[in-house]
């Protein structure tokens, strides 16, 4: 699984800021330290440096080509820049807050590690293209990890679904109990709205797959150098607008967009398993290596990664939230407030993949009290399938709904359930009643009962599965 790299950053202390940042050349005063605090991005967008040095290589390789500066020139800046990717994947590069951000920082050590050459480097380039494209590949690869960990998760749900299609339980409205359902039929609703979820994923990643070198801050060049080279070179498609590539993050916004639909739909999962986990619910035991204890109350199993699952739907929504609050009335062109653009979007990015990374193997390794599950599915559950069986013999089905309901509210009062109702009150309702067969008063043949396509009977939710099968086995790649 590709997933974006996170750089073992090593700040060293403010007492080391070199005093002279790059774009020093018309400043009398050094940066004042709280300024140089607040402005730097260095803390946070050390993640991009593998992203910004493959971005560099392109560029160098390009201008070589393009005779902007001599092939010798560009072999030593492509080798300067694989020594410093290599030092920044294995740890050992050494960042400074003085640095400013990750852009500058790679571009100090490279003058380190290769010399004057490396002044070179940023000929036809602004850093507003480096963030841009450094995003632009963050987004590619993020949603490509996510869309990953997403299938895995599919995988699991598919794969309790086939496994326990003998499991009912009751599906709910307003969270009272409504009509018996498959398990495998509800699980399979999951799976649904994870595949619409993947359909977001991939066109947040077509999104992102556009480079923004070569807009040279926000207006183009004088120098002959080509963008679609520096695309090609990083699977990308060029820019058409040179404004437009350093000025918009709709690619970061479907990303957390993507993120936030996603949260919503995980906090709904999350939700019912905190409840089904309950012992007043009691249809679910969570693997102990999934749940934990409380400090004080010994018997305390707790569902604490499907609470999690609930409560980062707010940070998840709220990080799309924030985006779009940057961005709306930027003009174009880029704007300092861009920089807040990475932190929600990292944010959301490690949130959903911490999800992710449990929930397969959550999922896997639950078990279920089939008996528990079945009887919440009997009682009155059942009451539409006595409806429905009245409507399907030419009872109107308003009058069949009422005479049901005053079938049920005859069983309050005796206190048993529909499934223990004596023939004598069943014909009493409706004397159509008295031709009912008793096996659909039972969850078992109130689900198979049921006659239309998408429907919780054995028959569609075989179907459901084999679809799940074909969309499961034409995405493994
Ligand atoms: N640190 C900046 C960011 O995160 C990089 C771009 C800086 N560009 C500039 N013109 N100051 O957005």
């Amino acid at each position: 699984m590709t997933r974006p790299i996170r750089c073992s950053s090593k700040l060293q202390p403010m007492s080391e800021r070199e005093k002279s940042p790059l774009w020093g050349g018309r400043f009398g005063a050094s940066p004042a330290e709280a300024f140089e605090d607040l402005n730097a991005s260095i803390s946070f967008d050390v993640r991009l440096a593998p992203y910004d040095i493959r971005g560099s290589i392109a560029h160098a390789r390009m201008l070589g080509e393009k005779g902007i500066i001599s092939t010798e020139e560009a072999e030593e800046l492509v080798r300067g820049l694989g020594a410093v990717l290599e030092e920044v994947e294995s740890g050992r590069f050494t960042w400074t807050l003085a640095d400013e951000d990750v852009h500058t920082a790679v571009e100090r050590r490279l003058r380190e590690v290769s010399g004057e050459v490396a002044l070179k480097l940023h000929t036809g380039r602004s850093r507003n293209d480096q963030v841009a494209l450094d995003l632009h590949l963050f987004v590619r690869d993020a949603a490509a990890s996510i869309s990953d960990a997403l299938l895995e998760t599919m995988r699991a749900l598919f794969e309790v679904a086939e496994r326990r299609q003998d499991l009912i339980l009751p599906g709910y409205t307003h969270l009272q109990r409504a009509q018996p359902i498959l398990l495998s039929h509800h699980l399979l609703a999951h799976f649904r709205a994870f595949e619409r979820d993947l359909t977001r994923l991939y066109a947040a990643r077509e999104a992102a797959n556009v480079s923004p070198l070569g807009a040279a801050a926000l207006g183009g060049t004088p120098h002959p150098i080509d963008p679609s080279l520096t695309a090609g070179a990083l699977g990308m498609q060029p820019l058409v607008n040179s404004l437009d590539a350093v000025s918009e993050r709709d690619f970061a916004l479907d990303l957390l967009y993507a993120l936030a639909v996603l949260g919503v739909h995980l906090s709904r999962l999350g939700e019912e398993w905190v409840t089904w986990t309950s012992s007043e619910f009691g249809f679910a035991t969570l693997d102990d290596s999934y749940s934990s204890g409380s400090s004080i109350m010994p018997q305390k199993k707790n569902p604490d990664a499907y609470e999690l699952m609930r409560g980062k739907a707010g940070r998840l929504i709220g990080n799309l939230n924030a985006l779009l609050i940057t961005l709306k009335g930027l003009p174009l062109g880029y704007s300092k407030d861009l920089q807040e653009d990475k932190e929600p979007l990292f944010d959301s990015v490690d949130s959903v993949l911490g999800i992710l990374a449990v929930l397969p193997e959550m999922l896997r390794t639950a078990s279920f009290d089939g008996e528990r599950m079945a009887r919440a599915a009997g009682g009155f559950a059942l009451a539409t399938e006595l409806a429905d069986f009245l409507a399907a013999r030419g009872v109107p089905f308003r009058e069949a709904h009422r005479a049901v309901g005053q079938l049920v509210r005859r069983c309050e009062e005796k206190g048993i359930r529909l499934e223990d109702v004596s023939d004598e009150d069943l014909t009493a309702a409706h004397p159509t009643l008295a031709n009912l067969p008793r096996e659909l008063l039972t969850p078992e043949g109130s689900v198979a009962n049921k006659k239309s396509s998408g429907s919780t009977s054995p028959g569609s939710v075989e179907e459901q599965l084999r679809q799940a099968r074909e969309l499961l086995r034409g995405l493994q790649g």
